[in-house]
């Protein structure tokens, strides 16, 4: 019952139970007095009248305090129940759980409103933990992969400094040691500055209608040379007959394709390297499949690959060691185009890398909005 309703009831209370009240005591005091006394007329009709008032003033005391007694407490009790849950919160107490009760009032709205107040308080409180969380795991990652090359760097100039490389030859070879730790070095502070801009969506995103078939042709055909030399052939096939005009960043897709193809042939140890590249056109979107038949990734690790610094060997001791930044770079590049990314793959037999990006039918149906685009 709301609180109105509850006032209403009580003020009509307070005048309907003291009339009921003042009938039943007249009656009863008539009935004693007049009926079965039957004294002096006179004095009875005195302490009647005295009585009678006497009976009404208690009446009226009585409901009136009753009255005010439970329809208060109904509105006092939960305000001091809020009041508590306010000052816990206030203390940072955020699991303080405000009971709802059932009856539907204006204050049990406002206890149902300060819950779900309490329960975004509570999230954004654990969201804002887990970032910290993410941005110290951050902060230790990069240590960690510039301290590595730093220290190795450090140890081949002392070696120079101390006449270890005491030939040409030697020499030749510190000193092509430290150019390409250094040029590791160069490639990571790259990626993590990209990789920061695409997180704090300051890239401008240069939006354009991209034929994907005329363009992976292209690409291929520039790979074609490196990828010999890779001992790696490629196998490219669309659907005929079919569109594949795509709303893309060109220099953006050619990143996530560089990525995903470094990675095949970084991860590729059989003897007859194959790469796999599939077009499938939708009306919304555009799929591409990247498949390798290189070392695969175990099942448990596939869900984590687009993790930024994940690597499944997580040592980074491999000879193929990297920063773990190259698929992270590429889910941000590909969702920054409104498109997906997954992988799917089979622990020692390859891996397949797929996304997608948008036809302009598809960008038209969401009114085209993209918010890199704009900026
Ligand atoms: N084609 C693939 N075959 C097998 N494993 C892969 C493949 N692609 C990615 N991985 C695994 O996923 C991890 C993450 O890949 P990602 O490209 O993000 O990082 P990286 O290659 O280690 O370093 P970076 O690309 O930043 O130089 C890799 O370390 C590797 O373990
Ligand atoms: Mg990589």
């Amino acid at each position: 019952m709301t609180i109105k309703k509850r006032l209403l009831l009580s003020n009509i209370g307070m005048i309907i139970i003291p009339i009921l009240g003042f009938l039943v005591i007249e009656i009863a005091l008539g009935y004693i007095l007049f009926f079965l006394l039957r004294g002096n007329i006179e004095d009875e009709l005195q302490l009647f009248m005295t009585l009678r008032l006497i009976g009404m003033l208690l009446v009226i005391i009585i409901t009136n305090g009753l009255l005010t007694y439970f329809v208060s407490k109904s509105i006092i009790h939960p305000i001091k129940k809020l009041m508590n849950a306010a000052e816990e919160i206030s203390n940072g107490n955020l699991n303080y759980q405000l009971d709802v009760t059932n009856k539907r009032d204006e204050l049990d709205q406002l206890a149902e409103t300060f819950e779900s107040m309490r329960k975004k308080l509570l999230q954004a409180k654990k969201l804002q933990e887990t970032y910290e969380e993410n941005q110290k795991e951050l902060i230790a990652s990069i240590s960690h992969d510039l301290k590595t090359p730093i220290t190795s760097i450090r140890g081949y100039v002392k070696g120079i400094q101390d006449g270890v490389a005491n030939t040409p030859d030697k020499l030749h070879r510190y000193m092509e040691t430290i150019d390409r730790k250094a040029l590791g070095m160069n490639q990571l502070i790259e990626e993590l500055f990209l990789y920061s801009k695409l997180d704090l969506e300051s890239v401008p995103f240069e939006m354009e209608e991209v034929d994907l078939n005329a363009y992976m042709e292209d690409y291929i055909e520039e790979l074609q040379f490196e990828l010999e030399q890779e001992g790696c052939t490629v196998f490219y096939e669309k659907e005929q007959g079919k569109s594949y005009i795509v709303e893309a960043d060109r220099e953006k897709v050619k990143r996530v394709v560089d990525n995903i193809i470094q990675n095949s042939l970084r991860y590729l140890n059989k003897d007859i390297k194959k790469i796999e590249i599939y077009l499938k056109a939708k009306a919304d979107n555009v799929t591409v499949e990247i498949k390798d038949n290189g070392m695969g990734i175990p099942e448990e690790s596939i869900a984590s690959i687009f993790d930024r610094f994940y690597r499944i060997d997580a040592s980074r001791s491999l000879t193929t060691g990297g920063s773990g930044l190259g698929l992270a770079i590429v889910k941000k590049i590909i969702q920054g185009h409104g498109g997906t990314v997954w992988a799917s793959s089979k622990f020692g037999e390859g891996t397949s890398i797929f996304f997608t990006l948008p036809t302009p039918y598809q960008r038209r149906g969401t009114n085209g909005e993209n918010p890199n685009h704009r900026r």
